[in-house]
């Protein structure tokens, strides 16, 4: 049960209340009479509804539909509340705080980040801070160019196309790793300095493996204090990879037997002991079950050559379709 779940209030959650009564920009003076009901009707007078206050309701669709991942969902869910209540703060003429949203997503592959990234991106397109609300992913080979003023060129390109949404750096470590004379200290630089120059048009999210992450936070001592937000994307316990797995094939229409599961399971514990550090997590899941439904397409064109296979038959993935 997710944090959202876990509240008793109508739609499984309690959220900010529109009806907060704060007094709009009027010093509180302690006088009787006329000035008195002035300030009295200045407490009661409700802020103005926020146009898109029920928009977490799609996001949080969209959350739910992920297994696991509590604590990314409530920082989420915090993102939300921060932005929700900067924005009744700055309508009652209160200053709202930080404005910077860059982060840092730490996580082995296949662990739901570039997920999450879009939907985050599409939260804040909802709450109006960023105005598109779009993913731009890229990797070093994207922002790295060939010679002097080619990568600055580049990088400055792709941050133009993220403006007004998100720019998702994958593996952003590898900018660093070939030192001072490398092109990738010249991404960095730019990509530092948009941050600076475009502070509120987009955000960017540099993602890549915990240990990695770390280290170049570590070694680029500038960069930790301008990304405020970090998210920990955890790997997927086992029961977790077949629940991921099971909703993957229900979004799909197709159903996997008791004794694929056991299968699946068995593939899964193998997988992730001998692929120690290099496991793929859900994505993993999602390559398997997509090549078993390659295998099944087969397995029944074969079997029923001569007549149609039943409803449930073209449902059923079978254990001997699972091959890894
Ligand atoms: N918690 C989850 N519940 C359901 N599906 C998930 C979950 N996490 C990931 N997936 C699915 O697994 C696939 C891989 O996820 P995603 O691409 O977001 O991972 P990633 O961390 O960005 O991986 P990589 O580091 O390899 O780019 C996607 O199809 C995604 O929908
Ligand atoms: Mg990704």
């Amino acid at each position: 049960m997710n944090k959202f779940e876990s509240k008793g209030s109508e739609g499984g959650r309690d959220r900010p209340s529109r009806q907060i009564n704060v007094v709009l920009n009027s010093q509180p003076t302690y006088q009787s009479g006329a000035s008195a009901r002035v300030l009295e009707e200045d407490i009661k007078l409700p802020i103005k509804p926020l146009p898109d206050a029920d928009h977490y309701s799609e996001i949080e669709k969209e959350l739910d539909a992920m297994i696991g991942m509590d604590n990314v969902k409530s920082l989420v869910y915090e993102i939300y509340a921060l932005l929700y209540i900067g924005r009744m703060r700055s309508e009652a003429g209160l200053t709202s705080g930080s404005q910077v949203y860059h982060m840092i997503f730490k996580g082995n592959p296949g662990t739901g980040k570039t997920t999450i990234a879009r939907i985050i991106a599409k939260l804040f397109q909802k709450m109006g801070v960023l105005s598109k609300g779009h993913l731009i992913e890229v990797e070093r080979a994207d922002l790295v160019g060939e010679y002097i003023g080619h990568t600055a060129q580049k990088t400055r390109d792709l941050v133009r196309k993220a403006m007004g949404g998100v720019l998702f750096v994958d593996e952003a470590y590898s900018l660093a790793r070939g030192g001072e004379k490398d092109f990738g200290k010249e991404a960095i630089d730019t990509l530092v300095k948009a941050m600076e120059d475009h502070r509120n048009q987009f955000i960017l999210i540099l993602a890549g493996y915990p240990a990695e992450i770390e280290d170049f936070l570590m070694t680029n001592p500038g960069l930790p204090s301008r990304f405020p937000i970090q998210i920990q994307f955890p790997d997927y316990s086992i029961d977790q990879l077949l629940q991921i797995g099971e909703l993957m094939m229900k979004d799909r229409e197709y159903v996997l037997l008791p004794a694929t599961v056991f299968k699946l399971r068995e593939c899964l514990l193998q997988a992730k002991m001998n692929e120690l550090f290099s496991f793929s997590n859900a994505r993993f899941v999602r390559n398997i079950l997509e090549k078993a439904i390659r295998h099944q397409a087969v397995r029944l064109l074969h079997m029923y050559a001569n007549s149609a296979p039943s409803k449930q038959e073209l449902m059923a993935i079978r254990p001997e379709d699972l091959k890894s």
